[in-house]
């Protein structure tokens, strides 16, 4: 087991082992108290492990109604982050009680906003149930839903009270899924740590422990000195801003983490192109991404994806901030005029 402090707006611990979701119901009860805790999660996740995690809060003298979304990203829209409310007052959740997000990134947004937002804001832990929860979303309090203008638009930074990421939950996920979080786990390692990104040539699941541990280390970090997004945490979008253009323009039918993954080698190209990052970067990269059967590139066009991507929040005036590699292990953030986007998305999507 290891724990994790991350010392932001909340100081909240993540802890990270086996066998964490059937002890939750102590856990949240010493840390969060509050005698109704509501569930959200989805479909799959519900089947798989809603009983236990109700169980144990049952067992730990909580009334635990369940909140189920249909499973996948359409889900995380305005109308079920409504009805989501809606439930919280039906089921008279107070001010006491407490919002448990179990699941990948689409209840864990969902969720949080909510507990964000209900009564102006209640208790919130985590139980992620994907790699790219465990490694990302459920860390540092970014919390919305999708309008149709784009992703992630309406929301709130509201960090949670508690994460607790029980590994064996993972064992469950299918492959593509599974390659979903490796797509952020090689964004840590581009972003902040090249020994991390060099040791992903061992498989990750045969590391899980130690790479969601590192990871969240990193993102603790970064959100420790910016919690709200004034500078470096625009890191942690690296490959993003192309990433949400694609999930957009594919009607959500491509995954974040793919997406992101063909939007760091489409930035990535880039960059080699405008002379800021060394070939050999790039090339370590598209190795890696094939190693993980990640996406390299996408169909849409350069114009299509442009657009998408000023639809984007990161969108600033006239210019956008795109976060550029400069070698493995070390982006840098970088204005680009609005007008000059385009070209950059075309000159990444040409093979190199
Ligand atoms: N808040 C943040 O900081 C942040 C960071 C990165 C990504 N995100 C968001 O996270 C979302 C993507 O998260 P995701 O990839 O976890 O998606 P997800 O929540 O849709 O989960 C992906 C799929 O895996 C299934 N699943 C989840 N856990 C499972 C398990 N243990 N066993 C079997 N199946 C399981 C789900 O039912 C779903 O079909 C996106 O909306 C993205 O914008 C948020």
């Amino acid at each position: 087991m290891k724990v994790i402090t991350v010392n932001a707006s909340k100081t909240y611990d993540i802890i990270t082992g086996t066998g964490l979701l059937d002890e939750a119901g102590a856990a949240v009860k010493k840390i969060c108290g509050g005698q109704t805790a509501a569930v959200v999660t989805d479909d799959n996740v519900a089947e798989l492990y809603a009983d236990r995690l109700r169980g144990t809060l049952s067992s730990n003298g909580y009334r635990a109604p369940l909140f189920v979304l249909q499973n996948g990203e359409v889900s995380k829209n305005a109308e079920n982050y409504l009805s989501l409310i809606d439930f919280l007052a039906e089921e008279k959740l107070s001010r006491t009680d407490v919002v448990i997000a179990l699941g990948g990134g689409v209840p864990g947004d969902i969720a949080g906003f909510a507990a964000a937002s209900y009564m102006r804001g209640v208790r919130f832990v985590q139980i992620p149930t994907t790699l790219l929860a465990a490694v990302d979303s459920s860390v540092g309090g970014k919390t919305a839903v999708n309008l149709s203008a784009g992703k992630n638009l309406l929301g709130a930074f509201y960090q949670p009270d508690l994460v607790l990421c029980d590994t064996s939950l993972l064992s469950t996920l299918t492959e593509d899924v599974f390659r979903d979080g490796c797509a952020e786990v090689i964004k840590y390692g581009m972003i902040a740590d090249r020994a991390l990104f060099e040791s992903l040539e061992t498989p990750i699941h045969l590391q899980l422990e130690s790479v969601i541990a590192r990871c969240v280390e990193i993102k603790r970090d970064i959100v420790a000195e910016d919690e709200f997004e004034t500078g470096n945490r625009k890191l942690l979008n690296f490959g993003h801003t192309v990433g949400h253009a694609i999930e957009l323009l594919s009607d959500y039918r491509i995954s974040h983490g793919h997406a992101v993954a063909a939007g760091m080698a489409i930035v990535t190209r880039a960059a080699v192109r405008m002379g800021l990052c060394a070939p050999g970067c790039l090339t370590a990269l598209l190795v890696m991404l094939r190693r993980y059967e990640l996406p390299e590139n996408s169909d849409f066009s350069a114009d299509k994806l442009a657009s998408a991507c000023l639809s984007d929040k990161k969108r600033d005036g006239q210019s956008i901030t795109m976060v550029i590699p400069e070698e493995i292990g070390k982006c840098v953030l970088k204005k680009i005029p609005v007008s000059e986007l385009e070209a950059l998305i075309r000159s990444g999507l040409e093979e190199w």
